[in-house]
């Protein structure tokens, strides 16, 4: 609950709490026998200020009176004047309460000097690698998966999780569209949505790194920028993915390593006359 929800919410209970222990009070006072008419309410406020003559359950109501009010005291802190975030303002020209940052400042950790890591380009031109900021933001995403030193971890092991990473974000933002495999008949294409060009086109095959970072982070035709829900670094994950789901849709056996090769064409050769023959049962 915000703050001025709540402050709202315990203005009205302690009103509506005030109002119920006031109706109890005219209650009790009825209840010995005086007449409503003659002005309860002067009545009550007298016990206030002196009840020695009280019963004793009245002198129960005063109190819890006086919890309630003293209860609230915290409200006076809590409705402070300040502005509500966005909130508009009549004392600065621009009508709005928030300033900008004084131009040219920088927040502390927001000095974003690697250009190519944050904008994908360097000179102007598309980068062709992952930058190497991708992989330090992977280890330190959670170093203890690592168990050594940044300098200390294999490329390899590094490579692994960046990919892993990368398969995990693209499966929830990307694939609703372009499907697991990058073929672009995800479900919502199914569904209707303007189909997106296959990963496997010979022009992305040969795209650079640079041009899929550019294509997340500011959107491209009919494609939504993500920018504000993918980081930079989840950003490089799934470009590093996406080359991976393009080598294997074109790889060929000569990409498998030697020891390899003999499992995977027995794998095929089982595969296929079983596939052929279930498609034939009618
Ligand atoms: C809501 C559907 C949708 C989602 C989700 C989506 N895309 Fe797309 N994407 C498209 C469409 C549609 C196009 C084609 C846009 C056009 O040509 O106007 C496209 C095009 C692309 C292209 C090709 C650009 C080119 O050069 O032709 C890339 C690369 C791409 N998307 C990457 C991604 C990545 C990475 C994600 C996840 C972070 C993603 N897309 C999420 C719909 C989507």
């Amino acid at each position: 609950m915000s703050r001025s929800v709540y402050r709202r919410k315990c203005t009205h209970d302690a009103a509506r709490l005030g109002n119920a222990v006031n109706d109890l009070c005219l209650t009790f006072s009825t209840w010995e026998g005086e007449s409503r008419r003659a002005g309860t309410r002067s009545r009550y406020t007298h016990g206030l200020n002196g009840s020695a003559g009280a019963p004793p359950s009245q002198k129960v109501l005063v109190l819890v009176c006086l919890l309630i009010i003293t209860g609230c005291d915290r409200l006076d802190m809590y409705d402070q004047p300040r502005y509500e975030p966005l909130e508009a303002s009549q004392f600065f020209g621009d009508g709005l309460s928030a300033r900008p940052p004084i131009e040219g400042t920088v927040a502390r950790g927001a000095l974003r000097d690697d250009i190519s890591y944050f904008t994908g380009k360097e000179d102007g031109k598309l980068v062709a690698q992952i930058p190497q900021a991708a992989y330090r933001a992977i280890y330190d995403r959670n170093p203890q998966r690592f168990d050594k030193s940044y300098d200390d971890v294999e490329p390899a092991t590094l490579r692994r999780a960046l990919l892993e990473r990368g398969q995990e974000r693209f499966n929830i933002y990307c694939s609703v569209c372009h499907a697991r495999t990058g073929d672009g008949d995800g479900m919502i294409v199914r569904r209707g949505f303007r189909p997106p060009p296959s990963y496997h086109i010979d022009r992305l095959r040969q795209a650079a790194n640079g041009h899929f970072y550019d294509v997340i982070t500011n959107g491209f035709g009919a494609m939504a920028r993500y920018s504000s829900q993918i980081d930079v670094a989840d950003r490089w994950a799934i470009v590093a993915y996406i080359r991976a789901l393009q080598l294997c849709h074109n790889a060929q056996l000569d990409d498998v390593p030697a020891d390899q090769r003999d499992g995977l064409i027995k794998l095929q050769s089982s595969d296929e006359p079983q596939d052929a023959s279930s498609e034939d049962v009618p």
